[in-house]
């Protein structure tokens, strides 16, 4: 057994014989690998050395952001809980968030409550990181009970047979041509990235070690990608990421800068030659955003959609995150009727009460407001990150939940400024 350094957590013992603990050192993590792989099932094995990956070499992983549960007495460890720092975007604007990484508790330790223990330990250490938001792409319904509800938009995309691309016309040489990207066109890819998630509300942030990190694990790994860089006369004018193994989808594309049809129309042949010759099942997988022009030329190929899932998403400080993403709101006035405003703009959200106070058009400060205040907005908490985030119009959730309601017209003509419904495109980082 592994030797575990109590470090200081403000819960203590949970029981006599259960502790919860945070790792020191990538050692300890060993025994919480092996509580993930007996307790996901017969798929734990298989996902060990993915579960591996995530823990302990993914960009800006630490020990010390594992919480765990250990029976002193068996000496295993029952559960676990880890927060993976990550920077994430609101139009443009960067947002400090806590991904809930890895969870599972043994099966004879379970609806004990040691996940939701360590939910509370996580929310506090996120907090103190400056995380604003925690965000899981987890299992359905669970973490509704920790204040996470389905927010904003992971996976989906379209799946299109390889045989609906069409071939080039006769005679006619490519005008664009794909080749590997190569570490010296990160400063190129980044720049192609950033137009990509320009139109949209929230978007992952990449770095040059998150690209090089998911291009660069173990060969056969389902998570390994591949960069291409598309060319026209020799320079560099898109870009394309795939997954480099087998997928149930056939041969996916994660992501692509591709603006032009004749650019789409390039990058689907080439995923067609790659479908039909390298996969067992000849079709082309498109994870990226659905209003891209990639995504629009395959779905007018026959391409189909397929279901979206959802991050489970919580603010954990609402009051940080609404000064943070002003410059977003202030922008949105100015663009509006409303530019110039001075005004205070109330949000009841039940369990805490918001107060914005704009000045000239600048949001000057976030604060709580006193309970007796007639409220521009009320809604339950639950509910009020889909409008500030984008995934649902005021007037959707307004039709949606009976207490949730505006003031007055002019209530509403702001918060429908100020929160417009928005897309959004965030690439999940195994
Ligand atoms: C899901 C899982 C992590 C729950 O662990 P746990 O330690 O039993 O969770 P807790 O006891 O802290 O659960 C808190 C509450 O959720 C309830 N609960 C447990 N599993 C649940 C489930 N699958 N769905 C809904 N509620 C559940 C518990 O009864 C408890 O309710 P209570 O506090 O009112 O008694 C565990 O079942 C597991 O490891 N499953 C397999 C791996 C997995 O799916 N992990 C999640 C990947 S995102």
């Amino acid at each position: 057994m592994m030797s575990c350094k109590l470090l200081p957590c403000p819960h203590g013992p949970i029981t006599d014989t259960l502790h919860l603990r945070r790792a020191g050192s990538i050692d300890e993590l060993e025994d919480v690998l092996d509580l993930h792989a007996s307790a996901f099932g017969p798929r734990g094995a298989i996902l060990r050395t993915r579960m591996q990956a995530n823990l302990c070499a993914r960009p800006g992983s630490r020990p010390d952001d594992v919480f765990y549960v250990r029976d002193i007495e068996s000496g295993l460890v029952a559960s676990s809980v880890s927060l993976i720092r990550q920077q994430w975007s609101y139009e443009g604007i960067p947002i400090p968030v806590g991904e809930v990484g890895i969870v599972s508790t043994r099966e004879a330790y379970r609806n004990r409550g040691l996940v939701r223990h360590q939910f509370a330990a996580f929310a506090r250490l996120a907090l103190q990181q400056g995380c604003v938001m925690s965000v899981i792409a987890g299992i359905p319904y669970f973490y509704r009970q920790f204040g996470y509800d389905f927010i904003l938009p992971l996976g989906g995309g379209i799946n299109l047979p390889a045989a609906a691309v069409p071939e080039a016309p006769e005679g006619q040489a490519p005008r664009y041509t794909l080749r590997q990207a190569t570490p010296a066109d990160m400063p190129m890819l980044l720049g192609f990235y950033s137009a990509m998630v320009e139109g949209q509300c929230v978007g992952s942030v990449m770095t040059p070690e998150i690209w090089c990190y998911q291009d660069g694990v173990a060969e056969d790994s389902p998570e390994r990608l591949i960069t291409y860089v598309i060319e026209r006369d020799g320079d560099g004018v898109g870009y394309v990421r795939a997954m480099a193994n087998e997928d149930s989808n056939g041969y996916v594309i994660t992501s692509a800068y591709a603006p032009t049809r004749d650019m789409c129309l390039e990058v689907l042949r080439y995923a067609r030659r790659i479908a039909l010759e390298q996969r067992c099942d000849p079709k082309i997988g498109l994870g990226v955003a659905m209003d891209t022009p990639l995504a629009q030329v395959a779905e007018a190929l026959g391409g189909e959609r397929r279901r979206a899932y959802a991050w489970q998403v919580r603010i954990l400080d609402p009051i940080r995150f609404l000064y943070l993403i002003g410059p977003a709101l202030e922008r949105r006035l100015a663009a509006s009727s409303w530019a110039g405003l001075t005004r205070d703009w109330s949000i009841n959200l039940y369990t805490t009460r918001l107060l914005m106070r704009f000045r000239d058009g600048k949001l000057m400060q976030v604060t709580t407001s006193p309970r007796d205040t007639q409220h521009d907005l009320s809604c339950p908490a639950e509910a009020m990150p889909a409008i500030w985030l984008g995934y649902r119009s005021v007037g959707e959730v307004l039709d949606w939940y009976a207490d949730a309601a505006c003031r007055n017209t002019e209530s509403r003509q702001l918060a429908d400024v100020l929160f417009p419904k928005r897309p959004s495109w965030i690439q999940w980082l195994f």
